[in-house]
């Protein structure tokens, strides 16, 4: 499959993953995490899928599509161990969490996921919602959307 193909199949999983676990929650309270700001393409699509719902986004840099550009009091700019610790001070507070990190280098992409699965786990409320496209540790895999292949985007309950 081309890198193209490839890309489309991951970003049309990514989207019918964040349509499917924003109605999951619908009766849960609590924030969104969008973990990895990037270009602010999943973040601009929960803004406007959850526009009741403070959503938190983490980064290590500001580099988005200026419309796209969260308020400042809800990024999280840094590191992920310290702007999930600051998270995690404020209590278990995320119904959704999407986890977003990664540069395309599987190996290195799956162990940064590993490594901060104890942490993720520290924010998300009992019950709440994760999906990712890198396996975490330590949380319950669910079944996500039918029309999103098993191996595509991997969706998990806190
Ligand atoms: C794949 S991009 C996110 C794409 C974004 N969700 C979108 O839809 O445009 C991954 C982002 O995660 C950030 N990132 C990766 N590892 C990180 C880490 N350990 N701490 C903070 N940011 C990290 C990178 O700077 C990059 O902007």
């Amino acid at each position: 499959m081309s890198r193209l193909d490839s890309m489309l199949r991951r970003l049309t999983a990514q989207r019918d993953g964040l349509n499917w676990a924003a109605a999951q929650i619908e009766s849960m309270e609590g924030d969104v995490l969008d973990m990895g700001l990037g270009n602010g393409r999943t973040y601009d699509h929960l803004r406007e899928i959850l526009p009741d719902r403070r959503i938190w986004v983490m980064d290590r840099v500001l580099q988005c599509h200026p419309d796209s550009t969260p308020p400042a009091q809800d990024f999280l700019q840094g590191e992920a161990e310290p702007m999930l610790q600051k998270l995690a001070d404020a209590g278990q507070t995320i119904a959704l969490a999407h986890y977003d990190f990664g540069r395309g280098i599987k190996s290195e992409d799956v162990a940064e996921a590993a490594r901060l699965s104890p942490l993720i786990a520290r924010v998300i409320r009992p019950g709440g919602l994760l999906i990712s496209g890198q396996p975490l540790e330590g949380f319950e895999q669910i079944k996500g959307p039918d029309s999103i292949a098993p191996d595509r985007y991997l969706f998990y309950r806190g």
